[in-house]
């Protein structure tokens, strides 16, 4: 072990490995962003473009991530600089960066909106007995010009908190704890859910695919929604996989990630589309579609306050271990490249994301009826997760695809999926191949099936 091995902080056990990296990709991603790109997307036609996204694309991806973190033990910028590629890899670096600032500014405000809701439950303020009172609540919140602002603050500054102290002694425990918790509740709700009366009307939607509706954005929007909910393509499983510790089983932890968060997603299906068709909702709400779909359910719960602080609670802190694992791409670029505190690192974090943060937030209210030169709407949440989640994050899987099948030496990408020979992989053919050809292939060929090539 040389040194830098031993000075890097490591996961204390194995559940806390699972529990953290799951921790990243259990969020908003799943509970919020799921549903609604589901919903506007055709639901099953979505759903099958999205499971092949995971399994031919974004596993591969994973553990390519993890792989090169712990083989370099290094953040995204060192990583690519050990393994000896070419000075133009670095770039990856500013791509990860870019698209985790981008991410961070509309992440925030959506998570903001959570701690309202979680805030508004507790002082008993959340309208529990009209259904069309939860449609106006939302509007009416979300469109103000302050009250978004202000909760945005407050969670980045528990983000900024919770950052500044490092890596390990706030997040493994924290995710060891909320993400089973997390779990049951959403199993009490899925219960919920399916005795609605017209479940059956929201499972089709979700399980049964509609092959006509599978159009080029809906797979644009299957493979972004796979890579953000897998936190992929911006360094940050990278970052977590040099943390790894040496008899960390890449293959296994990758695959058990993917599927424990794309079970989530599916969950919080089962517990959105079912209540949306009972209570005759539309399912082409957009952003706004959870936050109103959700009240009306604990409102026909017993015990609907409890319910609603538990779940936007647990919301809260989920979203946190996602947005800590997200600034600790730039975070550790500030402190490992360019020799930073970690303090002053978290502190130009938190500054940058903040002013993204607040363009994100009053693209609802303010800005809502502003255009840029009359030529389109200044919607800086829709374009900052478009961008990020439909174009930077696959971008960079695809280069982190190729690096790992055609310029990484294949006998150290062997060593450490295999912890040095010491267990079998009998999938690394497989693997080879598919961050060889078919993840960058498929990648591409997506992008240009968006750009309207075909
Ligand atoms: N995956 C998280 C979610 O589903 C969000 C997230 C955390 C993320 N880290 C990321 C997305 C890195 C993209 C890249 O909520």
């Amino acid at each position: 072990m040389t040194s830098e091995d031993k000075n890097r902080a490591q996961f204390a056990t194995r559940l806390g490995i699972i529990a953290t990296t799951v921790g990243s990709a259990v969020g908003l991603g799943n509970i919020w962003r799921f549903p609604y790109e589901a919903g506007n997307n055709g639901g099953g036609a979505f759903l099958i473009c999205y499971l092949l996204c995971i399994i031919l694309l974004g596993i591969p991806v994973l553990c390519a991530e993890f792989a090169i973190g712990r083989t370099s033990r290094s953040n995204i910028f060192g990583a690519f600089h050990q393994l000896k590629a070419s000075g133009k890899w670095h770039w990856m670096g500013y791509i990860g960066i870019l698209a985790s600032i981008l991410i961070l500014s509309f992440y925030s405000v959506v998570a903001g909106w959570t701690m309202e809701y979680m805030y508004q439950s507790i002082v008993g303020r959340l309208n529990f007995t009209e259904i069309d009172a939860f449609h106006n609540q939302f509007a009416s919140f979300s469109s103000s010009n302050w009250r978004p602002i202000l909760w945005t603050v407050l969670f980045l500054l528990c983000n900024y908190i919770i950052v500044v102290r490092g890596v390990k002694k706030g997040i493994e425990k924290m995710s060891n704890l909320m993400m089973p918790a997390l779990f049951i509740l959403l199993i009490i709700f899925c219960i919920n859910s399916l005795m609605m009366p017209k479940a059956h009307e929201g499972l089709r939607f979700l399980f049964t695919p509609d092959f006509s509706k599978i159009t080029p954005k809906v797979i644009v929007s299957a493979l972004g929604q796979a890579f953000f909910s897998l936190s992929l393509g911006l360094g940050t499983m990278m970052t977590y996989g040099s943390y790894f510790s040496k008899d960390t089983r890449i293959v296994r932890s990758a695959t058990i990630t993917a599927s424990l968060d794309t079970l989530v997603a599916i969950l919080a299906g089962i517990i959105i589309f079912p209540a949306v068709f009972s209570f005759g909702m539309s399912p082409v709400q957009g952003p706004a579609l959870v936050f109103e779909v959700l009240p009306s359910i604990f409102a026909q719960m017993p015990g609907a306050q409890i319910w609603s602080i538990l779940f936007f609670f647990l919301l809260f802190l989920a979203s946190l271990t996602s947005t800590i694992s997200m600034s600790e791409v730039s975070i550790a670029f500030f402190t490992e490249e360019k020799k930073m505190s970690r303090a002053k690192a978290s502190t130009i974090n938190l500054i940058i994301v903040l002013c993204g943060g607040v363009l994100s937030a009053l693209s609802f209210g303010y800005f809502s009826d502003k255009s840029f030169l009359g030529l389109c709407r200044l919607d800086f949440f829709s374009f900052f997760d478009f961008t990020s989640s439909n174009v930077l994050l696959p971008l960079g899987g695809m280069l982190i695809s190729i690096f790992a099948g055609w310029i990484l030496e294949r006998s150290r990408l062997k060593d450490t999926l295999t912890n040095n020979g010491r267990i079998g992989v009998s999938t690394f053919p497989l693997l080879v191949f598919c961050l060889k050809y078919v993840a960058p292939l498929g990648i591409f060929l997506i992008f240009l099936f968006g750009i309207g090539f075909f």
